[in-house]
């Protein structure tokens, strides 16, 4: 059986290889009589299963050792308080405005920092550039900067990861990569903590992956607690309360896949990003060429995972989706703040679910009205 290709944001397609494992390993994990789901997180079983999926995601992505790796649960909305409540030490904190997610952030930091300050923010532009980095007004002391490195619903993606340090500022970077995560290298000496949600590029929605740098543990708020605080998490390796184990299986799973991918020479995460930067500029080349299609973001910017697009004809909407839909390409509906259709293409979705979509968007365009 073909399944149909799935452009959803979030949660999103899994890797069919990674469905079947986890189904064929659903009632008897590895002959333990037990489904992961029903194990203890502190047994043998399980904690073999967190130690590999932890291990290979730092070797996936060249995770220097001066930063832990944690498990937790809440996704990126509650990051959006955890991050101030153990970073801010209640002082200001900077965010660069790049979407809604960013939005977002920067308004939830403003209960736990003394100030949550707009350093740049790319309102005017309907969010469709990223404010260059030499323009940021940070704050001196801040206790960190935050951006948001993909805007899943806005389809902007930094390219490179801005350099505090050459713009004068001691401050660490703070990232959300929740919807880009493993689909392209990532610059650590530039980064103090990176969190997401795995619901996107990793596996199901429930398991959030925070990646932060040891300096930056043990300085709490009182108020923060405790199963949040990221010093009693790292002491407790992402055991202090009882883990998303099943989500952190199937993050496993796809860890191992995402290990299996090659693209020429290439492995792992560089060969998913080659694929993602083919799969992307198939896309958007596309869309560019056409008269009947339109995507607004700045070329310089533009996200190679979340990508919105609009039908010139809005009329046309409906009939659109019901076609892909028909068509075996499902969940392309834009977010609602935005409109129009959006495709989010992650790891999961191969070259030919891209070709299949330009296919029909190509046969649509040939209808009458
Ligand atoms: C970039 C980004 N940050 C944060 C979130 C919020 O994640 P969650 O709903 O898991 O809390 C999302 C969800 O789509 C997102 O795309």
């Amino acid at each position: 059986m073909n399944r149909p290709y799935n452009f959803s944001a979030g949660p999103a397609a899994i890797p069919e290889e990674v469905l079947q494992q986890a189904a064929a390993e659903m009632l008897d994990w590895h002959g333990s009589g037990m489904g992961v789901m029903e194990m203890s997180h502190r047994g043998k079983e399980f904690i073999s299963i967190y130690e590999n999926a932890e291990a290979d995601l730092r070797e996936l992505l060249g995770v220097p050792a001066h930063f832990k790796i944690l498990f937790m649960q809440g996704g990126g909305i509650a990051e959006n308080a955890i991050v101030p409540l153990n970073l801010s030490r209640a002082g200001v904190v900077d965010f660069v405005v790049t979407g809604s997610w960013s939005q977002k952030s920067a308004k939830e930091a403003a209960k736990y920092a003394s100030e949550s300050h707009i350093a740049a923010t790319a309102k005017d532009s309907g969010y469709t550039t990223i404010p260059a980095p030499d323009s940021w007004q940070l704050s001196r002391g801040a206790s960190y900067v935050h951006i948001c490195s993909n805007e899943t619903i806005h389809g902007v993606e930094f390219q490179e990861l801005p350099d505090l340090k050459a713009l004068g500022s001691d401050a660490p970077l703070v990232v959300d990569f929740s919807s880009h995560v493993a689909s392209r290298s990532i610059d650590w000496s530039r980064v103090g903590l990176a969190f997401g949600g795995a619901q996107k590029n990793i596996g199901p929605a429930g398991l959030t992956i925070v990646i932060v740098r040891e300096d930056l543990l043990g300085h709490a708020l009182p108020a923060c607690p405790s199963a949040f605080d990221y010093q009693i998490v790292a002491d407790n390796d992402s055991m202090f309360n009882t883990p998303p184990t099943w989500g952190i299986y199937m993050a496993g799973l796809t860890f191992q896949w995402l290990k299996r991918q090659r693209e020429g020479d290439l492995s792992g995460v560089a060969a998913m990003e080659a694929r993602n930067i083919a799969k992307a500029k198939l896309f958007y080349d596309y869309v560019d060429q056409s008269s009947f299609y339109v995507n607004k973001v700045a070329a310089n910017c533009r996200s190679r995972m979340n990508i919105p697009f609009f039908l010139r004809d809005e009329s046309r909407n409906e009939a659109f989706l019901a076609g892909a839909k028909q068509a075996g390409l499902l969940q392309l509906k834009g977010h609602k703040s935005v409109g129009g259709m959006r495709a989010s293409i992650y790891n999961a979705m191969p070259i030919a679910g891209v070709q299949a979509l330009i296919a029909y968007m190509q046969d649509f365009e040939q209808r009458k009205a």
